[in-house]
């Protein structure tokens, strides 16, 4: 989930009225139209091949009370789509262009006038964030991270030129910023990694402290609880109050009754540490999934509404946290819809408040102004503790057959065979699970050997949409072809179980 400085430039006053008042105007005409409160904002992500239309998200936006919207991309049709809502927007330049906005101005003021003026301010941009999580992808170290703040000044300046005064610049960093990762105990002894500390963000603070904006932080209490489920009391990373025990800071002092606290506060004391002790924390994204993979835990509708009610509820007191009380800050639940095509473990496709037809996954006012108990009660969770029988992966029922397509699962299946040492010998011309010469009867085997080999070392069950995890023996499928075929499938059984191992 990262970046900058600014320098002041005249401009006529003139037009910085008339913007003004345009900006007056239209939030004066919006509050009029506006019935909904203000609650916690919505990573609105779009990772997927089947989403609502932007109009329709908006829709979707509103009826959860979201009083801002963030976005990874600065789309037309979606900036469009918010005009005149009164929602507060956040935009986001992508990561692949920053060095080129580094390098000029004019490519800088080029992407302003092109992506942010045309739409502002009837759409209310508040936040335009330089790239997503840059400092946790070290292929771009070289090229991008010692840009990052130039990159911000170039914006700034093209901003101020605009004579827009009211947009905020920062970047979104991931809790491994942190040198101890995302559960740095104690808060108070967090500090930022060696390899980005001076060079990095250190100039990063100088600006968001010049400009009073906002350090962005990723912050998901799910990982650091999945990772530490033995000794992390579930209601604590849930938020839940009293009940999840309580944890005090040697260092400070100071009490905390959740993760999320510890994680921010992190975040403040590393800061501090470099002498910024002071820039203000937003949270660009942080929320709980609805769903994962048989071997994920805590990943269930029950979990995912507690978290987000008690996040909504939580931040319409304003508690800012055991080291900075009272502190406001705007906070992004991730996310509006499941996004199908976001790779990785199947968590990654389940952070949606919505499901991708549009149905919400659990009601939630993000107003946090609900009271809990008037909620409809949720489906038990079904995954707090670890998952012992057997997993298999194989090919997709929607992926399967009359809708194969042989050209996508072929070169799935490819890749799946190149991995590991002797992955897919079983399937050669001749192995014990050649038969059925089918692509669907091939791919389950490939894909099965492939995460059971590799699950170790991050593989994960997915081949873009194509795999999905099952717990039925997929050696004994429930139509077989014919008796011959079945005597063959049984042969790989022992094949499928070995992989277990
Ligand atoms: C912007 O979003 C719309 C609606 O989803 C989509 O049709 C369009 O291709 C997107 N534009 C760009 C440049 O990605
Ligand atoms: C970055 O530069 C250093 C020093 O020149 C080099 O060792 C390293 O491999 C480079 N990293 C990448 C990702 O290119
Ligand atoms: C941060 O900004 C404040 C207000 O402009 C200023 O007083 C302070 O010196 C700055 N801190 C640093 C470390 O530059
Ligand atoms: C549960 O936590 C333990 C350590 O506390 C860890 O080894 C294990 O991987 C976790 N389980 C899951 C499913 O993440
Ligand atoms: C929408 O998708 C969810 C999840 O796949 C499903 O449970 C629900 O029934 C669907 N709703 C409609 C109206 O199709
Ligand atoms: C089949 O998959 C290929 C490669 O992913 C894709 O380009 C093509 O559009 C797909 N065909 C159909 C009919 O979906
Ligand atoms: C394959 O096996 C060889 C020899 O045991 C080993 O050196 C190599 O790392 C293995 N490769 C993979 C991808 O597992
Ligand atoms: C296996 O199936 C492929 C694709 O249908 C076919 O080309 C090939 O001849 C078959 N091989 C055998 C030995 O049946």
């Amino acid at each position: 989930m990262a970046a900058a400085l600014p320098l002041p430039t005249t401009r006529p006053l003139l037009l910085l009225a008339i913007f003004l008042l345009l900006a007056t105007l239209s939030s004066a005409a919006v509050h009029v139209k506006r019935s909904s409160p203000h609650g916690i904002g919505v990573n609105y992500g779009r990772v997927a091949d089947n989403l609502p239309s932007p109009t329709r998200s908006v829709e979707l936006l509103r009826s959860v009370n979201a009083g801002s919207v963030k976005i990874y991309d600065a789309n037309a049709t979606v900036l469009r789509a918010l005009s005149r809502t009164g929602m507060a927007v956040s935009i986001m330049v992508p990561n692949e262009i920053i060095p080129s906005i580094a390098a000029s101005f004019a490519a800088a003021d080029r992407w302003v006038g092109e992506n942010l003026s045309p739409y502002y301010p009837a759409t209310r941009v508040k936040y335009l964030l330089v790239g997503n999580e840059l400092l946790s992808d070290y292929s771009i170290a070289n090229s991008t991270w010692p840009r990052i703040v130039t990159a911000m000044e170039n914006l700034h300046l093209s901003l101020r030129k605009r004579g827009i005064s009211s947009v905020k610049i920062s970047t979104t960093l991931a809790m491994d910023v942190i040198k101890s990762g995302a559960f740095p105990r104690p808060p108070s002894a967090a500090a930022f990694r060696d390899d980005i500390a001076g060079e990095v963000m250190r100039p990063l603070l100088e600006f968001l402290n010049g400009t009073n904006s906002y350090y962005f932080v990723d912050a998901y209490p799910y990982f650091v609880w999945a990772a530490n489920n033995e000794t992390v009391a579930l209601d604590y990373a849930l938020l839940a109050g009293g009940g999840g025990g309580r944890y005090v800071d040697p260092g400070t002092g100071l009490t905390y009754t959740n993760l999320f606290d510890e994680m921010l506060d992190a975040v403040v004391f590393a800061m501090a540490k470099l002498g910024y002790g002071g820039v203000k924390l937003g949270v660009a994204e942080t929320g709980w999934p609805n769903g994962g993979d048989y071997e994920q835990i805590g990943c269930n509708v029950h979990n995912a509404a507690v978290y987000n009610r008690n996040l909504a509820a939580r931040m319409a007191r304003n508690p800012g946290t055991p080291a900075r009380p009272g502190a406001k800050m705007p906070v992004f639940v991730f996310s509006l819809y499941n996004e199908d095509l976001k790779p990785g473990p199947g968590t990654e496709r389940h952070w949606g408040l919505y499901y991708a037809n549009g149905t919400a996954a659990y009601p939630v006012d993000l107003a946090g102004a609900r009271p809990l108990e008037s909620y409809p009660p949720l489906p038990a969770p079904e995954n707090d503790t670890p998952y012992k029988g057997p997993v298999w992966c194989v090919l997709a029922a929607a992926a399967g057959g009359e809708r194969i397509n042989e050209t996508a699962v072929g070169a799935a299946v490819a890749y799946a065979c190149g991995q590991g040492n002797g992955t897919c010998d079983a399937i050669q011309p001749g192995g014990e699970c050649f038969r059925p010469n089918t692509t669907a009867a091939h791919a389950s085997y490939a894909f099965n050997s492939y995460w059971q080999h590799l699950r170790k070392t991050g593989a994960t069950c997915y081949f873009n949409n194509l795999a999905e995890e099952t717990t039925k023996d997929p050696s004994k499928p429930e139509k077989f072809y014919s008796i011959l075929a079945q005597i063959l499938i049984d042969t790989c059984v022992a094949v499928y179980y070995s992989a277990l191992q």
